[in-house]
């Protein structure tokens, strides 16, 4: 398996190539920005694109979902309350293939309501915009639910093992990726908490 993570656009971004290399087949997972830089790679390591993969529908996720599309013949695959074009669909505890990589879809809404974690081969987790090195998402956007983070945080750190390795969606915390065994010790937003200190918290500066 290989894991490419790729710094792209102004807002710290950071979309992944997430690679089989039995099979040679690839997933760009979101690619909001510089479709070119991220094909490249792709091609660099004699990969075929065969998936778009989306944590979320915000544009800083998926704006060059359709030139990658356009490139390579991809699905797009992401939740199914997805509000963008999406060929796959997919729900909470759903499996799917990228050449012989598995990968576990966890429904974990909140920043936005088609936000999802995956977790691929049992070892590394895509948090998206749910978690991030040391923070949780935003929930003041559009669509954002402070309830629905509180019982993904919850999900999150009750059923996700602590081996995993954790890609988030930006480059926002002290390091690039983390350990989910970390992260449940050191993030202040996954400290035990009952809803309302969370519901508290959160409206807290
Ligand atoms: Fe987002």
């Amino acid at each position: 398996m290989i894991v490419k993570q790729i710094k792209v656009g102004p807002m710290e971004n950071f979309a992944y190539i997430l690679g089989c290399e039995e099979s040679s087949e690839a997933a760009i997972i979101d690619p909001g920005f510089e479709a070119g830089k991220l094909l490249e790679m792709a091609s660099e390591l004699s990969m075929k694109v065969v998936a778009v993969i989306n944590t979320h529908g915000h544009r800083d996720h998926i704006a060059s979902n359709k030139e990658i599309v356009n490139q390579t013949g991809a699905l797009v695959i992401a939740h199914e309350l997805a509000k963008f074009t999406v060929d796959q669909y997919i729900k909470d505890r759903e499996f799917f293939k990228i050449g012989s990589i598995m990968i576990e879809t966890i429904h974990t809404p909140g920043h936005s309501p088609d936000s999802v974690c995956f977790i691929v081969n049992n070892e590394i987790i895509f948090t998206g915009d749910t978690l991030f090195v040391s923070e949780c998402g935003r929930t003041d956007l559009p669509g954002g639910n402070n309830e629905d983070m509180y019982n993904s945080l919850v999900k999150i750190m009750r059923e996700m093992p602590d081996n995993l390795i954790v890609y988030p969606g930006h480059d926002y915390g002290p390091t690039k990726t983390s350990k989910m065994g970390d992260e449940k010790m050191n993030n202040y937003t996954l400290k035990e908490r009952t809803r309302s200190e969370f519901l508290k918290f959160m409206l807290e500066p």
